[in-house]
């Protein structure tokens, strides 16, 4: 059992937050460099060509040396076993995303030092905050011209309204800098002269604050500065408190430079001291005695949280992705699907390390298995054991902001069709809606961003050979209705709405703006509108 407790204390599971081109690619790699994953990091492909059609976007993901189908990197870092769950970095709202983050019990946000706060972050953060996740912030791209710290710690305040310790601090004035000063160790780096890309961990100049050689390095200007800037957080500044951490309402600063590997080994060791080992999951209310279960417990519990068809196009998989949160796994045993109350064999589940799989014999809480999934998974099932049954939370779903209406341009391609956007819907890619008296051949597709329907589009061609013709509606709002068959069958001004039925045959009504939705709550006092299904958690 002890044995158990210490696979469970030395885990980290956490998912990088950061707006596109923030530079959370090049930090993974350098994070995995560190970890000995990968030998050279910095070998990634310039990507820049990466900014243009987003209907290459996957295909190009694939040549990345991380991709976006890895999901899960796993390595070993000084005692440490560190899950990151990668997050596709891509500018549209994705939901993809929020899931991913559920599986995490910390995340890292990351800012360019130039941009601040930006958009994506700011929504992804809110998705921490709620679930009360430890947030590091780590600075990023020191090496070139930037906001100065303060501003920094004001915008995280002022946007997000979470105060800042700042672990490292950078030196120099204005936005040029030169170096950072721990203020844990007391000690300072300075950027080392080479500079190839941070392809090695580097060696760089370090020492005592107080060391001659040290203070003849940064400067009389500089170093006057840094005493200043130290005093004033010393005096001015949050104090250190490990619980406000834990809480997510404090978040710890750092800053580097991924790119030039500066800063990121500092990054990585206090990360790994400060953040959180598994935490305990939710379970859903009702279905067994317990509401919540400890990761020390030794019965098998685990949530899927992605689904991704299709990973490898030379064998049409499906894999489904679990993150654990008790027990203990191991190879061969027999599994429990509680959705669909029956036994599950998991004859090869998988870990994933960049593009490499390798197949697991045993896992702990915090990590996450791919499974092949034979199309009876979806996200936020549980699969635990026969004996010990146990259901989770279900998983927050987010109600669909844009619409379009879907139909395949050759309809002798019905069939692939209608296997490809279910199965879609089941990996929870897009929401999928009917008409009631329209033919099974038109969809309505409901996406949180743009970026869904070009994958749709994408992938029902590569994957089922569906060209579709996509028109998109003028509505931004959904929402359930409940309430009895005959005030629903009469449901008054709905002139400029549209009705129909999701895939569990639930109505639904899409309105334009707030404007028309109130309109038709006012005239239908006997039906409530719901923004998600009554069975489902909302955001
Ligand atoms: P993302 O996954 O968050 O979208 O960002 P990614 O790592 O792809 O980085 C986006 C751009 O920012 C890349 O430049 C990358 O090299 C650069 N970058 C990342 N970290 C740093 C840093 O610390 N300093 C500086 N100066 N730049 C950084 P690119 O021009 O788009 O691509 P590439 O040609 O450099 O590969």
């Amino acid at each position: 059992m002890s044995e158990h407790i210490n696979e469970i204390k030395r885990r980290r599971t956490f998912a990088i937050i950061s707006h596109p081109d923030a530079g959370k690619t090049t930090l993974t790699e350098k994070l995995l460099l560190y970890g000995g994953a990968i030998h050279l990091a910095g070998t990634v492909k310039s990507r820049k060509s990466q900014k243009h059609a987003v209907s290459d976007w996957m295909e190009i993901e694939k040549q990345r040396g991380i991709s976006v189908t890895s999901s899960v990197l796993q390595f070993d870092y000084s005692g440490f076993k560190v899950n990151i769950l990668d997050t596709p970095g891509h500018q549209d709202f994705s939901e993809d995303t929020y899931r991913t983050l559920m599986a995490a019990d910390s995340a890292v946000m990351l800012i360019d030092i130039a941009k601040g706060v930006e958009e994506q972050t700011k929504k992804l953060f809110w998705v921490c905050k709620r679930r009360h996740l430890p947030i590091f912030t780590f600075v990023n791209k020191l090496d070139r011209f930037g906001r100065t710290p303060f501003d920094i710690m004001d915008e995280l305040e002022k946007v997000l309204s979470i105060r800042a310790y700042p672990i490292t601090w950078p030196i120099g004035i204005d936005g040029s800098y030169i170096g950072i000063y721990n203020r844990m160790t007391k000690t300072v780096e300075l950027f080392s002269a080479d500079n190839r890309r941070g392809n090695r961990p580097l060696t760089n100049t370090t020492g005592s604050l107080e060391d001659p050689i040290i203070k003849d390095l940064i400067g009389v200007e500089y170093y006057e500065n840094l005493l200043n800037d130290i005093e004033l957080l010393d005096l001015a500044g949050d104090e250190y408190s490990i619980d406000k951490i834990k809480q997510g309402e404090l978040t710890p600063l750092f800053f580097g430079s991924a790119m030039t590997n500066f800063g990121v080994q500092s990054f990585l060791e206090k990360f790994l001291e400060l953040s959180l080992p598994p935490q305990a999951r939710e379970l859903k209310d009702g279905v067994q005695d317990d509401i919540i279960i400890e990761p020390e417990n030794p019965n098998f519990s685990a949530f899927i949280f992605k689904i991704q068809a299709n990973m490898n196009p030379a064998h049409r998989d499906r894999i489904a992705f679990m993150r654990i949160c008790s027990g203990k796994f191991e190879k061969g045993q027999p599994l429990y699907h509680m959705q669909t109350a029956k036994e599950v064999k998991l004859s090869q589940p998988q870990q994933f390390m960049a593009q490499e799989r390798t197949i697991v014999e045993d896992a702990y809480p915090g990590d996450i298995i791919g499974i092949f999934d034979p199309g009876i998974f979806s996200i936020g099932d549980t699969i635990c054991t026969e004996k010990n049954k146990m259901q989770f939370e279900d998983f927050p779903v987010f109600p669909p902001e844009q619409f379009a209406l879907v139909q395949p341009k050759d309809s002798m391609k019905r069939k692939q069709f209608v296997k490809g956007m279910s199965q879609l819907a089941q990996e929870g890619a897009i929401q999928v809606f009917r008409q009631t008296d329209s033919s099974s051949e038109t969809f309505i597709v409901g996406t949180v961003g743009t970026l869904q329907l070009e994958v749709l589009d994408y992938r029902l061609k590569n994957e089922y050979g569906t060209q579709l013709s996509i028109n998109n509606l003028p509505y931004s709002l959904s929402r359930w209705i409940v309430g009895d068959k005959t005030d629903l069958t009469n449901i008054k001004g709905i002139d400029n709405a549209m009705l129909l039925v999701d895939t569990k045959e639930r109505p639904v009504i899409l309105v334009n703006n707030e404007w028309s939705l109130n309109w038709i709550v006012e005239r239908n006092p006997k039906l409530t509108f719901l923004s998600v299904p009554t069975d489902a958690r909302k955001i």
